[in-house]
């Protein structure tokens, strides 16, 4: 009986690992890039270059959980130096005192065929807002080197106020120098972790 136990117990586990697979980001193939209103009529766009993050992914029942990126606010770009130098001072991100931007998924989503709504919190300038990621999984791969790839694009808008994010700059002709909503979007390829050995 207890034998039996004990081999039900190990049957679970085995299944648990094989099922509910933990993934990370692929930073050489993933982009964490925004988008805002420049002088009302243009845009805007840039990226983070330097994050990480994790989720788990089991394929089977398409279930997304714990899902964790960590970005580094002095590795805004927008290649323009001096709008960066002013875009990680104290009138915005104050990266000195805010170093990371996170999100951490709150609940278990499953795939859908449409974007899937995936809720958390997300931090920005030590500020912490739930906001809802649209979720588009891409499919899945095995690349040459024998490594389970998924690919998707993760996305929302925020309003920057919401975060005390709040320098502008009036026009003369009306308007503000850049908008209040900022688009977030993530693509890129997450990698199966193995086991280690
Ligand atoms: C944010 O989401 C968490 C987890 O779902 C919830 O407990 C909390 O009440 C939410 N906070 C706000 C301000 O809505
Ligand atoms: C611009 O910023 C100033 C100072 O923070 C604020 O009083 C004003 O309401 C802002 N204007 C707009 C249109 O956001």
């Amino acid at each position: 009986m207890l034998f039996r136990i004990v081999l039900a117990l190990i049957t679970v586990s085995i299944n648990a690992a094989v099922w509910a697979a933990p993934y990370k980001l692929d930073e050489s193939h993933t982009q964490v890039g925004f988008k805002i209103k420049h002088l009302v009529i243009s845009t805007v766009s840039g990226r983070f270059n330097k994050f990480s993050g994790s989720f788990d992914f089991d394929p089977a029942k398409g279930e997304i959980k714990d899902l964790k990126v960590e970005i580094e606010a002095s590795s805004i770009d927008t290649t323009e130096p001096d709008r960066d130098k002013h875009l990680k001072s104290v009138d915005f991100f104050d990266v000195e005192k805010y170093p990371k931007l996170t999100f951490v998924s709150a609940k278990t989503v499953t795939k859908a065929n449409q974007p899937t709504q995936l809720e958390g919190a997300l931090t920005i300038h030590g500020i912490k807002k739930n906001v809802t990621l649209e979720l588009d999984y891409k499919g899945a791969t095995t690349d040459p080197w024998g490594n389970e790839r998924i690919a998707f694009e993760a996305s929302t808008k925020v309003n920057r106020k919401d975060f005390d994010l709040k320098w502008n700059k009036s026009l003369d002709k009306g308007g503000v120098m850049i908008a209040d909503e900022v688009k977030i979007l993530i693509e890129g390829e997450a990698l199966l972790q193995k086991p280690a050995k």
